[in-house]
């Protein structure tokens, strides 16, 4: 037999309030993705011919949160009034001959494997459901003597004996064929909360004497709710461990999987090592064989093969060639652009700059808005002084400059291929290739010069400080 069509209807109109967040639950990142937006690339990934995304009046937030929007049908429920009532506000729009499946907003790690199962259940009405050790704000799962479900009790609508039933209903409903416009009509809000529950159609479809069935998934964390700050926490340390079990499994390597924490779209090379406390921000990727010491924080950047992320490292908008090493304590900045093999030392920050192969800035420094050529040596504390107060300027070093340590570079500034800056030096005007810049005090020597000294009162105690007398 053929299958119906697929609609979605993901449910997001909520008000949150337990999240006592003023950032809208939906919006609340897990791995640095709006919940919201994990649950519409899981209706995309089950295929659905259409997905209705119920949201109340003020989504503009929402709306920006998700890409590619095509596929979707914002519907507005203007009152939050039940998930029943949320439901009902797309009813309009479900074509006569689709099953529908109901995904709500926050219960967002599903997997569609898990939701294929449901889908492929023949009943009129099929709800996922769980076992929890602690059931309590859940819906409860009412069972006949022989084992049918029969029906949902809210948490808030409990009796003592129904509240210790440990099966409860995930929210997540799959609805047959052209069925639900008239379960929901029948829809009350009777109950404790004064809600249209979407959770009656249960014993509503019982009474018509249609088919009901229940899938029950192992899945425990994928199905839990998010309503408020701990569940959002318990979420992302969940996705987090399915997330490194995949990649360890697929051949990146972590130290210890629960110090690890990947956030949006980061792709691997092979043979990629991530020690602890690493936090990688998509989008990134990471090419083959690189390591990423402890404690380092890489944001939308590409890492070429090979290259050396020592510890405590962060970059952000970087990218880099094949073999670059950069730490420990570096910083690389948005623009930092590094051609194979650089290496950068620590307390070295760049931005907004491109170093050629083979150059290097060990220790110290600040790069700033600079082209800097091939086997370019910069020396410890090296600085572009590349902002006026007003205008940014830029520093071209050519290839094979060597600069020498503590040396100021104030731009606009060139210094040709293969010259020489003396340590020290304040740099102002163009040097040409292959010379020496020197900009400096010359050092004099003063014979014989008395050093200031201690003089003592009693033994230990310092009574005052001879200095040696000015003009000397
Ligand atoms: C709901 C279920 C409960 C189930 C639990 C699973 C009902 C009545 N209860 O309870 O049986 O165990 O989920 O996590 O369905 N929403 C709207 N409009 C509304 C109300 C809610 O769009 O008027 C959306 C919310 O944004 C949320 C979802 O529906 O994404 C669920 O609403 P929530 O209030 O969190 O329901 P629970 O109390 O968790
Ligand atoms: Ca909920």
């Amino acid at each position: 037999m053929m299958n119906p069509p697929l609609e979605i209807c993901v449910l997001a109109a909520g008000k949150g309030t337990r999240m006592k967040t003023m950032i809208p639950k939906m919006l609340q990142p897990i791995a640095g993705t709006p919940m919201i937006a994990h649950v519409v690339s899981t209706a995309r990934a089950l295929k659905s011919v259409k997905t209705h995304l119920i949201v109340s009046e003020d989504h503009a937030a929402l709306k920006a949160a998700i890409e590619d929007q095509g596929d979707l049908n914002w519907v507005v429920q203007k009152e939050q009034l039940g998930t029943g009532h949320a439901v009902q506000q797309a009813a309009p729009f479900f074509m006569a001959d689709s099953a529908v499946l109901v995904l709500l907003g926050d219960v967002p790690l599903l997997q569609p494997e898990t939701l294929q199962a449901l889908l492929e259940d023949p009943a009129d009405v099929a709800v996922l459901t769980v076992h929890l050790p602690n059931p309590a704000g859940y819906g409860r799962i009412q069972r006949d003597a022989a084992g049918c479900v029969i029906g949902i009790v809210e948490d808030k609508d409990t009796s003592p004996a129904e509240r210790a039933i440990t099966e409860i209903n995930s929210g997540i409903f799959k609805i047959g064929q052209g069925l639900l416009p008239d379960l929901l009509a029948q829809l009350t809000n009777h109950n404790e909360q004064g809600e249209y529950y979407l959770t009656d159609i249960v014993s509503i479809a019982v009474a018509r004497g249609l088919n009901v069935a229940s899938i029950t998934t192992d899945q425990v964390e994928a199905v839990s709710g998010v309503n408020d700050l701990v569940q959002l926490a318990a979420a992302e340390r969940f996705f987090q461990r399915r997330q490194a079990q995949q990649l360890m499994r697929a051949g990146v390597r972590m130290l210890d999987p629960a110090r690890v924490d990947i956030r949006g779209a980061v792709t691997f090379g092979r043979d990629v090592v991530l020690d602890v406390n690493t936090v990688l921000e998509g989008p990134c990727h990471i090419g083959d064989g690189v390591v990423v010491e402890a404690g380092s924080v890489i944001k939308n950047s590409e890492v070429g093969d090979n290259c050396l992320i020592k510890s405590h490292s962060s970059l952000e908008g970087a990218s880099l060639a094949q073999d670059c090493q950069v730490g420990p304590y570096a910083r690389l900045r948005p623009g930092a652009v590094l051609g194979a093999g650089v290496a950068i030392g620590n307390f070295v920050e760049v931005k907004q700059t491109t170093m050629g192969p083979g150059s290097k800035a060990s220790h110290l420094s600040y790069l700033g808005d600079a082209t800097i050529g091939s086997r370019v040596n910069i020396g410890a504390g090296t600085i572009t002084c590349n902002y006026d107060g007003v205008n940014k300027w830029q520093t071209i070093l050519e290839d094979e400059v060597f600069v020498g340590s503590n040396t100021a570079l104030v731009a606009p500034i060139t210094v040709g291929r293969g010259a020489t800056i003396g340590a020290g030096s304040t740099i102002t005007g163009a040097i040409p290739d292959a010379a020496l810049g020197v900009a400096r005090g010359r050092q004099r020597n003063i014979e014989d010069w008395p050093r200031p000294e201690k003089v003592l009162d009693a033994p230990g105690l310092v009574k005052k400080v001879k200095q040696p007398k000015a003009g000397d």
